[in-house]
């Protein structure tokens, strides 16, 4: 059970700083917004390659941009070690998985709530991650998604059929209420971005939320 929280609502003119209040966690997770794909704008490649160089946890990425084909191999060749690309939004999926492989990074692909999982059964093989939203896309702090549990379910299902190790990760509304939930359904790596950052003690928290999951 890996956590990793999402330092979209952090102290954003702090990063480095706001990674040293969570040194428990798995990774950290940076979202990358365009203004297209989704309806907010983040930061890009270089704050992420002058956040890496001030830290020592893992770099999970999670691109919500429009045309990431091009843009994603660039976050692989800066050493993060995760990449996760919307697959409505890139254009050849199976190419882009395999590039981020070969540049050494963990091939991960996202779908939104409303995204079925069936489509992509036979490239899954290509994949280290699946992100599941649990949220629309786009901001952080928004009420948890119980219709996307089901969808869990069947990812589970179709990894368990490749016998492969690939990770199912959850994003959006993730708290101490709903981890739970999400755990049972097959999920096994959890961002969380306002119960970690919103909570007394992130660090805390972040244990807090390991130990709910494995529960
Ligand atoms: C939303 C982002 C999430 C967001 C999660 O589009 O992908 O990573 O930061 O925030 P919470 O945990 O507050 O829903
Ligand atoms: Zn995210």
């Amino acid at each position: 059970m890996r956590i990793t929280p999402s330092v979209l609502n952090a102290d954003l003119s702090d990063l480095a700083g706001t990674l040293e209040k969570i040194p428990s966690s798995d990774a950290v997770h940076v979202d990358i917004m365009d203004n297209h794909f989704v309806p907010n704008m983040t930061f890009g490649l270089p704050v992420v390659e002058a956040l890496r160089r001030r830290t020592t946890l893992p770099m999970d990425i999670h691109l919500m941009v429009d045309n990431p084909d091009s843009y994603a191999p660039q976050f692989a060749e800066i050493g993060c070690e995760s990449v996760t690309f919307h697959v409505e939004a890139s254009g050849a999926p199976i190419r882009l998985a395999r590039e981020l492989r070969r540049l050494g990074a963990r091939a991960s692909m996202a779908l939104k709530p409303a995204t079925p999982i069936e489509p992509y059964a036979d490239m899954l093989g290509e994949l280290d991650q699946v992100l599941l939203m649990t949220v629309e896309p786009g901001f952080g702090g928004q009420k948890f998604l119980d219709l996307v549990l089901p969808k869990i379910r069947r990812t589970r299902r179709l990894v368990a059929a490749t016998g492969q190790d690939i990770w199912i990760q959850v994003d959006g509304g993730v708290s101490v209420e709903t981890i739970s939930r999400c755990a049972e359904a097959g999920a096994d790596v959890f961002v969380a971005g306002t119960a970690v950052f919103r909570a007394d003690d992130p660090d805390q928290m972040v244990r807090q939320l390991r130990e709910q999951a494995t529960a």
